[in-house]
């Protein structure tokens, strides 16, 4: 559900929730076109916006006059549309199932094709409908092993695109399997999509080719092409390596203190027994955990920011962490806890976490639940919520109810 609760200069404390940034978002976007000028930007937005939130995301960048959009699913590409963003302008990066076809092409979104049997699918599918030609970005696998075309299918791929009648190739697409910009096995994929491009493009000259994920964004310029193709860039984050300067993180997830207790010497904390403290020492409960999408994989090893301090994670469950307060001694239930953000002079970034789980910031920032609220900040106020639960809003009748 969304509402707009009216501007609010501060974001109402006392629950778990994720703070977006939307200047952020809409301020790096301008960085980035900047950067790349005159080479076009296609936004990703897949993954719900790696959890950002698709619409209020999406719907800022196109205000910043982004024009072209690409998501992962079929869903994701209804939902743009419902929101306002034309279809023609949404790219559906999976490989569709013949029934999800039916609905895209139906629509006017622009599909991947990463073979022949599909490509001539799509054509027969707008041929029939006897509307508009369908729009299609072709998909070339130069080193992922994932969808598309091999280099040696690139004839192939040719002939295939000079049998259509109806469909309308808009684009030639490929993907790095690296995400951090530098290494050769990047140059090797360029030069194999470059090659290919050449043969396919006597089909279809002067269409739009584009390679470049955020890693390829920041660190190959050589990459860029006719557009670039980033995601987490735009949210201020570029794979594995540095994001330039004028990059700012958007997410904030912050989570209420909601116990504190000092344990005596060998107290056992979180399941397991996997930790004991080592002398007396201050326990902090935290609330958000691994269903939170905080990684089990993390025990032991992160931190959240608590009066601007470190504090190590010691325990973990689905709904809450247990945390060593030995070094804020005036932590009190109801400070709250950055658990992803800055505080101070520290910060824990979605980079680190990922880094210290062993998986990708992607992986963490998509899960997080609909049970944690979204509010999206702009010019400093809170200009949206989308609590997907009635949460927040039942936290805020009950504030007001109260005159908190
Ligand atoms: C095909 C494709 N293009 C672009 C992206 C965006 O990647 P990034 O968030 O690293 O910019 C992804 C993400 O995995 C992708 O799968």
């Amino acid at each position: 559900m969304l509402y707009y609760p009216g501007p609010r200069r501060t974001p109402r404390p006392g629950m778990t929730r994720l703070e977006i940034d939307l200047d952020a978002v809409g301020g790096n976007y301008r960085v980035l076109s900047d950067m790349v000028r005159p080479v076009a930007v296609m936004a990703v937005v897949k993954d719900n916006a790696y959890g950002h939130g698709l619409v209020p995301v999406a719907l800022r960048l196109k205000r910043e006059g982004c024009a072209a959009f690409a998501v992962a699913t079929l869903q994701e590409a209804l939902v743009l549309a419902g929101a306002g963003i034309p279809a023609s302008s949404v790219l559906i990066l999976r490989a569709l199932t013949s029934p999800e076809l039916v609905i895209a092409v139906g629509q006017g979104f622009a599909v991947t094709v990463g073979d022949s049997r599909q490509l001539q699918e799509v054509d027969a599918l707008a041929a029939n409908g006897g509307g508009s030609p369908a729009l299609v970005h072709l998909k070339l696998d130069t080193g992922l092993g994932r969808l598309g075309f091999l280099p040696a299918q690139a004839e192939e791929a040719a002939s295939g695109i000079r049998s259509l009648t109806s469909t309308e190739v808009r684009g030639v697409y490929s993907h790095f399997a690296i995400t951090a910009g530098g290494h050769p096995f990047m140059d090797t994929q360029l030069r194999r999509f470059n090659e290919a491009c050449d043969v396919i493009g006597q089909s279809v000259p002067g269409t739009t080719r584009h390679i470049a994920a955020s890693a390829a964004t920041v660190g190959m310029r050589e990459a860029w092409l006719d557009m670039v193709r980033p995601g987490g860039l735009l949210l201020g984050m570029a794979g594995l390596g540095e994001e330039p300067s004028g990059f700012k993180t958007a997410l904030t997830l912050r989570a209420p203190v909601v116990h504190v207790k000092t344990v005596p010497a060998g107290w056992n904390v979180g399941y397991g027994l996997t930790y004991a403290a080592p002398d007396r020492q201050r326990i902090g409960i935290v609330a958000v955990g691994a269903g939170d999408s905080y990684p089990y994989a993390l025990r032991g090893k992160s931190f959240v920011l608590v009066r601007g301090r470190r504090c190590r994670v010691v325990g973990m469950s689905l709904d809450q962490l247990m945390v060593d307060f030995s070094g804020v001694p005036d932590a009190v239930p109801g400070d709250e806890a950055v658990v992803i953000g800055s505080c101070g002079e520290e910060s824990v970034s979605p980079k680190d976490l990922a880094r210290l789980a062993g998986t990708s910031y992607g992986e963490i920032l998509s899960r997080i639940p609909a049970r944690v609220p979204r509010l999206y900040i702009e010019n400093g106020y809170v200009s949206l919520v989308d609590s997907l639960t009635d949460l927040a809003d039942a936290i805020t009748h009950v504030h007001e109810k109260q005159g908190g």
